[in-house]
């Protein structure tokens, strides 16, 4: 879907000026954000006209001037043309995310992974979710298995107050429970042994919450969805040592469990990726 829509841009715009090939942007609601390298800076006006006249949908353009940083995960956005904000909605399966991008992290991207874990979800079954942003996993989950109950953490107060409008907006209020503040204090005051499945999708904090994910579990047992970076030479399968890298967390933990999944969530990078790895732990 990616590929088809640079594809498009790249010849529109290579068809009518000199603006060159340029293919990198995602579209969240009606907002969308580049990331323009440094030596086509002089032609990020172009570029956004490019992407406008291609999408009629897009009404502002925005580049990404930092990389994603600090705890609530933000970039900076430089705005570059049409109408000057940062707040949007997004359409995405069958659910209305509300979002200001320069307040709280979204990201398209992530619609395949999403929708994976949804479709894991069982009846009546207990989530939680460690680092939910404004709440995307955790209201697709919801309207998606209405029976599930799903708590929905986050620490930035932005992304927690979307949330909220969030959980309104797709009427899930009554199995969607926002929660504001660190998902290890949250965990730890309220939230032990209750889940059949725990979301980590934060690569830069999951490893580290890993022993509070692990104590939200039941004592049944259940799921964790773990997302992490690895670096991996050519020779190297970045899966296995992802798989390895929990893996030996989790004996630490001494923990019975086994990894049955991973996969590649993107690329951040040269022989940089981001994967989820799913773990079960057994009853303990
Ligand atoms: C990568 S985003 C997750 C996005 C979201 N799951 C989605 O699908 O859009 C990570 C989120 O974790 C939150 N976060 C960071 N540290 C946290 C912590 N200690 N406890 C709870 N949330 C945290 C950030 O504010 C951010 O919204």
């Amino acid at each position: 879907m990616r590929k088809r829509r640079r594809e498009r841009l790249g010849s529109a715009v290579a068809a009518g000026d000199s603006v060159g090939a340029y293919n990198s942007f995602d579209i969240v609601g009606d907002i969308a954000v580049t990331k323009i390298p440094p030596e086509s800076q002089t032609k990020a006006a172009d570029i956004a006209k490019a992407i406008m006249s291609r999408h009629k949908n897009v009404k502002a353009v925005f580049t990404q001037t930092s990389a994603v940083c600090g705890d609530y995960r933000l970039r900076k956005l430089t705005f570059i043309a049409g109408e000057k904000r940062t707040r949007t909605v997004h359409r995405e399966s069958g659910c209305i995310f509300a979002v200001d991008l320069d307040k709280c992290y979204f990201s398209p991207r992530l619609l395949g992974e999403r929708q994976r874990i949804f479709k894991m979800v069982a009846p009546a079954e207990v989530v939680v979710n460690l680092f939910a942003g404004v709440g995307c996993f955790s209201i697709l989950i919801a309207k998606q298995v209405p029976s599930a109950k799903v708590y929905s953490i986050d620490v930035n107060p932005d992304a927690f107050q979307f949330m909220q409008e969030n959980i309104h907006l797709n009427r899930v209020p009554e199995n969607v429970v926002p929660l504001l503040g660190d998902a290890k204090a949250i965990i730890e005051s309220r939230l032990q042994g209750c889940a059949d499945r725990v979301l980590m999708p934060l690569p830069e904090k999951a490893m580290e919450y890993l022993p509070a994910a692990v104590s939200t579990l039941k004592p049944s047992g259940g799921w964790l969805h773990i997302h992490l970076f690895e670096h991996a030479a050519k020779t190297e399968d970045p899966a296995e040592k992802a798989k390895q890298s929990v893996t030996d967390a989790l004996y630490s933990l001494g923990v019975d469990f086994e990894v049955p999944f991973v996969r590649i969530v993107r690329s951040t990078g040269p022989h940089f990726f981001q994967l989820v790895v799913d773990a079960y732990i057994f009853p303990s």
